[in-house]
């Protein structure tokens, strides 16, 4: 059983799927790793580090050659698993959704492709789950990257000279990133608002210090929703929403957006219009800009100025933290490809029936099969 790990090639992608803690732990439930030389650059781990850990480290050539499982951070096309074992898997983020001829393109060529992004939000499965272990970090880097572009500083000061007052920080959107930047934010010293659509989150925010912004008057999301996740809200819901956005927004100085609906593009939060509203020198990070964005004129790569207004649009937030986030999404993988162990034959065994196996399966036997995508 041979594992592959490749170095990523989608532009700007620090992170590596594997760290030389995770080759350990694989060679110790006796697979053999190889490791594309130069694939922990980004993440500041050097070839030697991965060496030194048992995995051999050569060319992307003789890493591939006879794999039966590839992992990646973003999967590429299935050309990329030329050399590979007949069948073999490939795990990792392939944006599902919004990939299908790049999944089409697994299903030809028989690969089993299994996405991290489809494990299911049970108990059992936490501890594999790659969302919630990279926007953690997004959230917190959001805040970070937002008081780089702000002109004042976060906590309130009294110095000699006078009194300085605390930033007002507003978080549009609780899953995971929202509530790591509230607890960011609320470390920095801002004053902290915060809304979802969600009613569950209510309690969450108060319990950060934070104050929980609501549309009151038309009903939300209750409780958590199907897996924890929003859906699309009625029109009426989002006239409401707009109005509340728009009284409480002009007074904020930071606004970090997070709003993701999974298959769907980013909710629209923030016009034009409310931007506007906003004083000069007020930063927006738009956590979203490469599902559509929440906020109107933000620009995925590119910080923009709009009405005096910073909008911070960083593509792939996580690889900013690249050498974190490849050490939690590692173990992710780990997680889950050592839950599937057969110790005896040393290979994972995929149980067609098991609801996570279920869940990121996107092809076998050269079908499509996940029902996510299904229709
Ligand atoms: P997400 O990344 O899909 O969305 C981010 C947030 O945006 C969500 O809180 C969502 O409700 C909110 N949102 C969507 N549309 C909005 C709108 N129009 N206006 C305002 N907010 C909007 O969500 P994420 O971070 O993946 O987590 C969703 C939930 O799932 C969280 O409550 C989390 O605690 C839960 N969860 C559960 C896990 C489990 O294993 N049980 C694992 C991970 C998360």
């Amino acid at each position: 059983m041979k594992i592959a790990v490749l170095k990523e090639t989608a532009a700007g992608e620090r992170r590596v799927a594997a760290t030389p803690e995770t080759v350990k732990k694989f060679i110790g439930l006796g697979a053999s790793v190889a490791v594309e030389k130069g694939a922990g650059d980004g993440a500041s781990i050097a070839d030697a580090a991965y060496a030194e850990a048992g995995a051999e480290v050569g060319t992307r050539a003789a890493t591939l050659k006879g794999a039966d499982l590839v992992l990646f951070v973003q999967a590429t096309d299935a050309d990329a698993l030329k050399g590979a074992t007949a069948g073999a898997g490939a795990v990792g983020m392939f944006d599902p959704f919004r990939s299908k001829d790049k999944v089409a393109g697994y299903a030809s060529g028989g690969w089993r492709a299994m996405a991290m992004e489809f494990v299911p939000r049970i108990t059992r499965a936490q501890s594999m789950d790659v969302l919630s272990s990279q926007a953690n970090l997004a959230g917190y880097k959001a805040v970070l990257d937002a008081t780089a572009e702000y002109g004042r500083a976060l906590p309130m000061m009294m110095t000699a000279a006078g009194t300085i007052s605390a930033a007002r920080i507003f978080i549009m959107g609780v899953g995971v990133a929202g509530l790591q930047a509230i607890a960011t934010a609320r470390r920095l010293g801002a004053v902290v608002s915060a809304t979802d659509v969600r009613s569950a989150v209510k309690e969450q925010i108060e319990s950060l210090g934070a104050k929980a912004i609501f549309v009151e008057n038309v009903k939300g999301i209750e409780g958590e929703g199907a897996g924890g996740y929003a859906t699309e809200m009625s029109d009426e819901y989002k006239a409401a929403q707009a109005e509340l956005v728009s009284s409480h927004i002009a007074k904020q100085d930071i606004v970090i957006t997070t709003a993701l609906i999974p298959g769907r593009p980013a909710p629209r939060l923030i016009s034009d219009a409310q931007l506007k509203t906003m004083r000069a020198g007020s930063v927006v990070v738009d956590l979203a800009v490469e599902q559509g964005g929440n906020v109107e004129g933000s620009v995925a790569g590119e910080i923009v100025e709009k009405h005096g207004v910073r909008i911070v649009g960083h593509r792939n937030v996580p690889s900013r933290l690249a050498a974190d986030a490849s050490a939690l999404y590692a173990r992710n993988l780990f997680t889950f490809v050592s839950t599937f162990w057969d110790k005896e034959a040393k290979a994972p065994v995929w149980p067609a029936d098991d609801e996570i196996v279920k869940g990121v399966t996107l092809t076998e036997g050269g079908k499509i099969v996940s029902e996510r995508l299904a229709g």
